[in-house]
């Protein structure tokens, strides 16, 4: 059923609750520990807790840590725990088993992969990415090209939805293109394998970054025939705050990859303790140092979930959540002057939807006292994630309610909304 399309005024509540007794995912809520009064619309930003997570923390804190001691390294697998839980990420971005390892920070990991992908074409000189991407990748890859910038530096090209477009770029100058599958503010996609394919009719490497993408949306890394990935396990996942990142690589690469950070984690013997450096095969040549086993245990306990879940019915009941939440924005929202900025062609949007608001954030303040929890990008964007294990349609109904409130009665306006904290 396209909600967008055919009669929107005809939903009501009744027609949410109807949509949530037929959904296959909807016993997926109970498994997180999410209050009942709460519509959560942030899990783009960091995804609920899983009710299995505080135990399983625990086993790992008591038991292995506690009772095992320097033992686990062996007994509970902790060496190998960021390549195993590397290998259970990978189904859901379309990687094959030793593809992926888990890493440090997503931004730590980008530069872990730019690197290498940049020495993969050492006889070009550009990096492009675009002006809309998460500012960090920017930033990383300035650093790539300062590091790699010798002894001619590298030029950095940025694509805008204004001009100039990916094709204007292109040429054979370029190494690598860095993008962000699904805009962290718009929530716009790409169409990985046609980007991919351009990418690579110029000879370039193409990087994906699929923070928003990765629990959201069905991703097939192979299938694009993409060279490296990597995203972050907070959001979608349910990893809970500064989970680990993960990289991918395509097994083409991984006998000539070379990252930027050598670390001992990555060397072909470790416990040889040996003076020279010998990148190990394959993937775990990305590793660095010792893995972050307490966010590794958290992250261990969601991906039980996900290895449970049909990315199919995930990628319908986003697509439903998302349309029906453009739709009554529609036709509920518009005296307020309220711009959907989000793509309305369902392949080219992921799992969340902005808006357009005057005064966005002292909104998206009223809006969370009322129990109703998204974000706020500068300058004017209120951001709105769809969640498909824990949202329900009641809640988008519930959300839209609550809105409209906010802006008719002007609530918003009361200067305790306006003050701003350090996180937006
Ligand atoms: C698209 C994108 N890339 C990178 C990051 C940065 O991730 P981290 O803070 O884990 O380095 C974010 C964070 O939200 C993001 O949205």
């Amino acid at each position: 059923m396209s909600l967008a399309t055919s009669a929107p005024l005809a939903i009501d509540r009744a027609t949410c609750l109807a949509l949530d007794a037929a959904d296959p995912l909807a016993a997926y809520r109970d498994r997180f520990a999410l209050p009942d009064d709460l519509v959560y619309l942030d899990g783009n930003s960091l995804g609920a807790l899983p009710q299995a997570t505080a135990a399983h923390v625990a086993h790992v804190i008591t038991e292995e840590w506690g009772t095992g001691l320097i033992r686990s390294w062996n007994d509970a697998g902790w060496f190998a725990k960021p390549l195993v839980l590397g290998d259970r990420i990978a189904p859901l971005i379309g990687a094959a088993e030793g593809e992926v390892v888990l890493g440090d920070s997503t931004s730590a990991s980008l530069f872990q992969v730019a690197v290498a992908a940049a020495r993969l074409r050492p006889d070009r000189r550009v990096i492009v990415s675009e002006r809309s991407n998460f500012p960090t990748d920017l930033y990383i890859l300035d650093g790539v090209q300062q590091l790699l910038g010798r002894p001619a530096p590298l030029e950095r090209r940025l694509i805008d939805d204004g001009g100039p477009s990916l094709d204007e770029v292109l040429d054979d100058d370029v190494a690598v293109v860095v993008l962000t599958h699904v805009d962290y503010r718009t929530g716009r996609m790409h169409d990985m394998v046609e980007v991919t394919r351009r990418v690579h009719s110029a000879g370039a490497i193409m990087v994906w970054d699929l923070c928003h993408s990765v629990g959201a949306v069905p991703v097939d890394l192979n299938g694009a025939d993409a060279d490296f990935a990597i995203g972050c396990t907070y959001k979608y996942l349910n990893g809970g705050p500064g989970s680990p990142s993960f990289m991918w690589v395509a097994e083409r690469h991984h006998a000539v990859a070379s990252p930027a950070v050598t670390g001992w984690h990555g060397h072909a013997t470790p416990f040889d303790f040996d003076v020279e450096y010998v990148p190990a095969d394959g993937v775990t040549r990305f590793r660095v140092g010792t893995p972050q086993l307490l966010s590794m245990a958290a992250l261990e306990a969601s991906l039980e979930i996900w290895g449970e879940v049909d990315l199919a019915d995930v990628r319908e009941k986003s697509l439903r959540l998302t349309e029906l939440f453009i739709s009554l924005v529609d036709s509920r929202l518009a005296p307020w002057g309220v711009e959907v900025v989000t793509p309305r062609q369902s392949a080219k949007r992921g799992s969340q939807v902005a808006l357009r608001v005057d005064d966005g954030y002292a909104v998206m303040q009223a809006l969370i006292e009322r129990g109703v929890i998204g974000d706020f990008r500068a300058p004017d964007l209120m951001r709105f994630g769809f969640a498909p294990l824990y949202v329900s349609h009641a809640d988008v109904w519930d959300a839209i309610a609550v809105l409209e409130e906010v802006l008719a009665t002007g609530v918003w306006r009361e200067p305790r909304f306006a003050r701003r904290g350090t996180v937006t």
